[in-house]
């Protein structure tokens, strides 16, 4: 079977992402600072905080042989520090999706769940860019932390840079047959999004101003990314795809 990556795997969406390539019959690596209560073929602790500890575990990864898919399921939420928020969601996201590509072969794939938090980033392009192109983490942060009074909203910042650096680097990564694309869920039901609700009240978007008038289950997220991370989406690159239940139209067409 495939040899897939799931980061995120011990929680929410990354941890349904992994049941679901278990039962399709994958050879399922997951990747998370804390343990993963799932039936994983292997599991592998790594802070995407830090390079260094993503480097190591690269390594160790690589002994295993190649990686046919990545999926980026990792992330803090907004009630976290700005600056780990930033890290973690975008530098070590992008850091670990770097070093993943040099272990994968054409034909292989992967998808980055970003979010609809991240949607405006029409808004602030130039900036935006500039910040993709720091090369590496140490870059990236001394870029993040000059700035970071200016970057009120970090969740939203990382998110649009997730977005952007994946629409910019899918040109990249193509060259060598692999290709990226991400998600933007829009409320999904986790533990990160009670955290939201407890820490930060009315900051989550209301599912009555959602079309589809309700949150998504985990498992809803799934079938999006799955299919995104399969040879279905062979022709499939550079896409950021809405899973919201409509939202991303109703800003689409109010912008
Ligand atoms: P969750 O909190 O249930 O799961 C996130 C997982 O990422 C946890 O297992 C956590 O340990 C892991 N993680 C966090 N920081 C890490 C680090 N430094 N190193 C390694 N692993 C780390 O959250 P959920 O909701 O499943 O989120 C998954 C992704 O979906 C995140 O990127 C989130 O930003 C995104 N998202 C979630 C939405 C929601 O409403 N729940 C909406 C839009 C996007």
């Amino acid at each position: 079977g495939k040899r897939v990556v799931v980061t995120g795997c011990a929680s929410g969406i990354g941890a349904a992402v992994a049941k679901a390539l278990l039962a399709q019959g994958a050879h399922v690596i997951g990747l998370d600072r804390i343990a993963s209560p799932h039936g994983l073929d292997k599991f592998l602790a790594v802070d995407l905080a830090d390079p260094a500890a993503i480097d190591t575990m690269l390594t160790t990864l690589a002994a295993g042989g190649a990686v046919d898919a990545l999926f980026n399921c990792a992330g803090l939420a907004p009630t976290q520090p700005k600056l780990a928020i930033l890290k973690v969601n975008f530098l070590g996201t992008r850091h670990l999706t770097e070093g993943m590509a040099t272990l994968m072969p054409p034909g292989s794939a992967i998808v980055s769940v970003s979010s609809n938090g991240g949607l405006r980033w029409r808004a602030q392009r130039a900036l935006l860019l500039d910040l993709i192109r720091r090369d590496g983490f140490a870059e990236g942060l001394a870029w993040l932390e000059a700035r970071a009074d200016e970057i009120i909203n970090g969740y939203a910042f990382a998110k649009q840079a997730l977005t952007v650096w994946t629409l910019h680097e899918s040109a990249r990564l193509i060259e060598q047959g692999i290709r990226l694309n991400c998600t933007s869920p829009g409320a999904v039901e986790t533990p990160m999004l009670r955290e939201i609700e407890e820490k930060m009240p009315g900051a989550a978007i209301d599912a009555a101003t959602v079309p589809i008038g309700r949150r998504s289950a985990p498992e809803e997220q799934v079938g999006p990314l799955l299919f995104l991370g399969s040879q279905a989406a062979s022709y499939v690159n550079g896409v950021d795809l809405a899973v919201d239940g409509g939202y991303a139209a109703t800003v689409a067409l109010g912008e």
